[in-house]
């Protein structure tokens, strides 16, 4: 099937790269001319693991890249939107690209075409399109679906390709069957919906999803006022099937992307409907308070931070990426250097998207060199490489061993036994 993809940003790259690896002839398009031209060069401007290469093995024979929507959608069948829809500042989403999209290809549908929103946008989103399709000259040629995206940054094209479920909204027989063609090629269960309805699906789960971090994280702070464990906690509640175990690790909170972005335009929307929505209010509210809870831990231990050195490991919002976007490294080593501190810092990854931001932090080459002679170790992203840090090497190039984990990656019993002062979020100080 031929697919133009508009929006080579994260999801835009990862379904056209994916969609075209499952065998579719795929165009990406972009406006931004610099960024196409080091696609075509085989240049990925994300850190995503996969990506490279199947944009690498597809270019040229299923993928192609292209500044000009007019050639991409001349043989399309399927159009998909990708493109961005930033918070605005009172916390609604920008619908301003997406539109704009919209009419772009309306202008250019000539021949019978499948517009496909796959950019988060609040629930109605679709109906303004479809009026917007309505209103058109071409409005026979264009039928519309929401498909909303489940990508998790750092696992984005092995979600895209073994999905759990694929969401498709539409009111239309004819999108219906292209959308099932599409997705033919893969093997999950594909749940039909209206617009409206596939639309909130996505800021549902999200919500739900970071709804439950918060209240794993409220109950880490319960547990610290009445000396109880939040790992034993939670491994006797996600035991429960009902429950599951899964994001409800405790610590700094979340951060990225979508999380805040769609809780927050979650808070937003629902509220114009005349709803009240604390429970999401307060999910943001508990996600704020971890972040500081965790840098006020950092500074009641030395009292005050003054001509402290710091060492900070983790500076992205999890590991896996280099995205910076709400990360809680943004929060917390900015308090630090504000108490006096010298923070030095290193992430595998994302210290070139960190230098601009934090660029009052000293930048290392390695965990060793961020640790060396620091009074406090930090611990901000669980990367796999400081999961296996050899400790007994850690604490003998610290000043002094003492270790904050905002990621309660290690165990306190271990951490006591080796020798550190440990202080993490929500567990008995042993
Ligand atoms: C999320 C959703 O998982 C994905 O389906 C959606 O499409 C986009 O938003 P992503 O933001 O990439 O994906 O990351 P995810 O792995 O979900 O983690 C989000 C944040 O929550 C991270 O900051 C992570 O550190 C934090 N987290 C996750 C916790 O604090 N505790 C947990 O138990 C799980």
């Amino acid at each position: 099937m031929k697919i133009c993809v508009v929006g080579t940003g994260y999801v835009g790259l990862v379904t056209g790269a994916c969609l075209a690896h499952k065998g579719h002839f795929v165009t990406c398009v972009d406006s931004d001319p610099k960024k196409i031209e080091s696609l075509e060069k085989g240049k990925i401007p994300i850190y995503e693991p996969g990506l490279e290469s199947i944009v690498k093995n597809c270019d040229g024979k299923t993928l192609f890249f292209s500044t000009s929507l007019a050639s991409a959608i001349k043989d399309a069948e399927v159009a998909f939107i990708a493109v961005g829809t930033p918070p605005q500042k009172n916390g609604d989403a920008d619908l301003s690209y997406v539109e704009q999209a919209a009419k772009q290809i309306a202008d250019l549908a000539d021949h019978s075409l499948v517009v496909v929103q796959k950019s988060t946008v609040p629930p109605k989103t679709g109906y303004r399109l479809q009026e917007l399709f309505k209103a058109h000259p071409n409005h026979s040629n264009l039928s519309l679906a929401s498909n909303p995206e489940f990508l998790r940054e750092g696992t984005a094209v092995s979600d895209f390709l073994n999905p759990d479920r694929i969401v498709i909204g539409t009111g239309s027989k004819a999108a219906q069957e292209k959308m099932h063609d599409v997705y033919s090629v893969f093997s999950a269960p594909i749940i039909f919906t209206d617009i409206p309805s596939a639309e909130l699906i996505k800021y549902a789960s999200n919500a739900f999803l970071a709804l439950k971090i918060s209240y794993a994280n409220f109950l880490a702070e319960y547990c610290e006022r009445i000396g109880a464990n939040i790992d034993d906690v939670v491994l006797g509640m996600g035991s429960d099937p009902r429950i599951g175990n899964r994001f409800l690790n405790a610590g700094i909170g979340y951060g990225g992307s979508c999380f805040p972005k769609d809780v927050s335009a979650f808070v937003s929307i629902t509220k114009e409907a005349g709803l009240n929505p604390v429970l999401l209010s307060e999910t943001e509210a508990i996600n704020k308070r971890q972040r500081k809870r965790f840098a006020e831990k950092i500074k009641s231990f030395f009292k005050d931070l003054n001509g402290k050195t710091i060492g900070v490991l983790g500076l992205a919002f999890k590991p896996e990426t280099d995205d910076l976007r709400e990360a809680p490294s943004l929060d917390i080593i900015p308090f630090l250097l504000s108490q006096g501190a010298k923070v030095k810092v290193f992430d595998p990854v994302a210290m070139d998207n960190a230098k601009p931001v934090l660029s009052k932090a000293v930048f290392c080459s390695n965990t060793d060199e961020a640790v060396s002679g620091c009074d406090a170790l930090v611990l901000l992203t669980e990367w796999n490489e400081f999961k296996k840090m050899d400790l007994k090497k850690i604490k003998s190039l610290l000043k002094q061993p003492v270790f904050f984990d905002g990621r309660n990656v290690f165990k306190p019993s271990e951490m006591n036994k080796a020798g550190f002062t440990y202080i993490s979020m929500g567990r008995k100080v042993e």
